[in-house]
């Protein structure tokens, strides 16, 4: 395996963001939004987001784990739910950098419910619908893509690779 070509540069990602933060602004209504960060991939995606969003957040994070060390999901996600912040009766954003499976979304957004926020949205910065095993989707989506292994911009290949700024593919 090794890194291939660009597919969203620094620039893409940049102005997406932006565009992200428009559309997410003009959907949830103005107050404090909580915002939670999925770990450890949302890590950097959800930094940039919140800044673009230029209002008042709080912010909690949630830890799910479901790739091993290789490119395909294991099916088990793991969850480590102890620093959400508090939830109930807040406005809810829930930031991933990647939807696959949705597994990991479906699992997040279900502990996320249990707790009785006053609402529910989610935001994707990559998703990849022909990948999909269970009916979820976010509510907010940067980029679709095909099935393309992707690293970069804090998506990984077994640890690897989160650091670079650019969206890149990984192939054989
Ligand atoms: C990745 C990614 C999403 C999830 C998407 O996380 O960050 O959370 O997989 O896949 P799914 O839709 O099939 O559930 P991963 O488990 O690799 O952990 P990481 O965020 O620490 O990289």
């Amino acid at each position: 395996m090794a890194l291939g070509k660009v597919i969203f540069s620094r620039e893409d990602i940049d102005r997406r963001t932006a565009e992200l933060a428009c559309e997410i602004n003009a959907s949830i209504p103005a107050g404090k939004i909580h915002v939670i960060i999925t770990l450890k991939g949302a890590l950097y995606f959800g930094v940039d987001l919140i800044r673009a969003l230029g209002r008042q957040v709080t912010i909690g994070f949630i830890t799910a784990s479901s790739y091993g060390d290789g490119t395909e999901s294991s099916g088990e996600v793991l969850l480590k739910a102890k620093d959400t912040g508090e939830i109930t009766a807040r406005r809810v954003l829930i930031v991933e950098d990647i939807i696959d499976t949705g597994r990991t979304l479906e699992s997040v957004v279900n502990t996320i419910r249990s707790r009785k926020p006053a609402s529910v949205h989610s935001v994707a910065f990559i998703d990849k619908p022909s990948r999909r095993e269970v009916a979820i989707d976010a509510d907010f989506v940067g980029f679709p893509v095909e099935d393309v292994f992707l690293v970069g911009y804090g998506l990984d290949y077994a640890e690897a690779y989160r650091e670079l700024p650019c969206i890149r593919s990984f192939e054989p």
